[in-house]
C-alpha cells in the first residue's frame, strides 16, 4: 500500500502521527462503548452517497490496528459499489462476495495489515447486491466471521440507507450504527429520517458529520 495514494485519498490514520489524533479519539470512544455493551459489529452508513463513509471506515480501522490489544476486521459491504479496495490501491482481487455467499473463506479475500487488522475486499460491483444483503448466507457468514477469528470490532462500510435497501437488508445483523453525514450536502431532515430507520434495527451510537471545511484551527483535520 502506498502511503501516498493513502493520504491523497483523506486515509489519514495509516501513518500514525498529528493527523490520526482525531480518529484515535473516535476509536478509543467507539471501544469504550462496545465493550460496555458486549457489542463487536459496527454498521457504517449514511444517508445518501458521498458522505465519506469508506474513507471514515479505512481511517477507523487503521487507528483501531495500532492498538497492540484490539483485533479489528473491516468488511466491505457495499456490494453496488464497492470502494475499499480502490481506496486502499489494491491490485490483488479480492471478491468479499463470495464469503458472504458462504463459497469461500474470508482469507481469501481480505487483506492482513500488521498482527491485528484485516480488510475484506470486493473488486468490482457484485450482480445481484440486493439478493446477496437479504440471503441468509450472508447472515450466517457474519456469525461465522465473528466466531472464528473472534475479533474484538467488526466495522462494516456498508451502503447509504437511502439509496437501496441493502443496507437496511443487514441492519438488524449489526450490534451497533455510525451514522456519518456530510456537512455541507446532507440535511437536518435526512440525518433525523436515516437515524429513526437505522435505530429501529440497531443501536444508534452517533451522528458523524464529515467533510466540515471551516473549523477552528486547533479542532483537527485540515482537510
Ligand atoms: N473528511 C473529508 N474531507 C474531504 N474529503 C473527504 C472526507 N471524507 C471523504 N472525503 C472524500 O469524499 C469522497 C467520498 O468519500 P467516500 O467514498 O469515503 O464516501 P462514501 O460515503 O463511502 O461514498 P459511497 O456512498 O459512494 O459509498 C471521496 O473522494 C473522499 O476522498
Ligand atoms: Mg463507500
Amino acid at each position: 500500500m502506498s502511503p501516498l495514494l493513502l493520504e491523497r485519498n483523506h486515509v489519514v490514520t495509516f501513518s500514525g502521527g498529528e493527523n490520526s489524533v482525531q480518529f484515535d479519539v473516535m476509536r478509543t470512544r467507539l471501544l469504550q462503548v462496545m465493550r460496555a455493551n458486549g457489542w463487536k459489529r459496527v454498521a457504517i452508513t449514511s444517508p445518501g452517497p458521498g458522505c465519506g463513509k469508506s474513507t471514515l471506515a479505512l481511517n477507523l480501522a487503521f487507528s483501531l490496528g495500532r492498538q497492540p490489544a484490539v483485533s479489528t476486521i473491516l468488511l466491505e459491504m457495499d456490494m453496488r459499489r464497492p470502494s475499499l479496495a480502490r481506496i486502499l490501491g489494491l491490485r490483488e482481487r479480492h471478491h468479499f462476495a463470495r464469503v458472504l455467499d458462504g463459497i469461500e473463506p474470508l482469507e481469501q479475500n481480505a487483506m492482513r495489515h500488521g498482527e491485528n487488522l484485516a480488510i475484506a475486499t470486493q473488486s468490482g460491483a457484485e450482480r445481484r447486491p440486493a439478493e446477496l444483503m437479504q440471503s441468509p448466507s450472508t447472515a450466517a457468514a457474519l456469525d461465522a466471521i465473528e466466531a472464528k477469528y473472534e475479533p474484538s470490532v467488526i466495522l462494516c462500510d456498508l451502503p447509504p440507507v437511502f439509496v437501496s435497501d441493502d443496507a437496511m437488508a443487514v441492519m438488524g445483523h449489526m450490534d451497533a450504527a455510525l451514522i456519518i453525514a456530510a456537512a455541507e450536502t446532507t440535511t437536518v431532515k435526512e440525518i433525523d429520517r436515516c437515524e429513526r430507520e437505522v435505530a429501529a434495527q440497531t443501536n444508534v451510537i452517533g451522528v458523524i458529520l464529515n467533510k466540515c471545511r471551516y473549523m477552528e484551527k486547533d479542532f483537527g483535520y485540515d482537510y
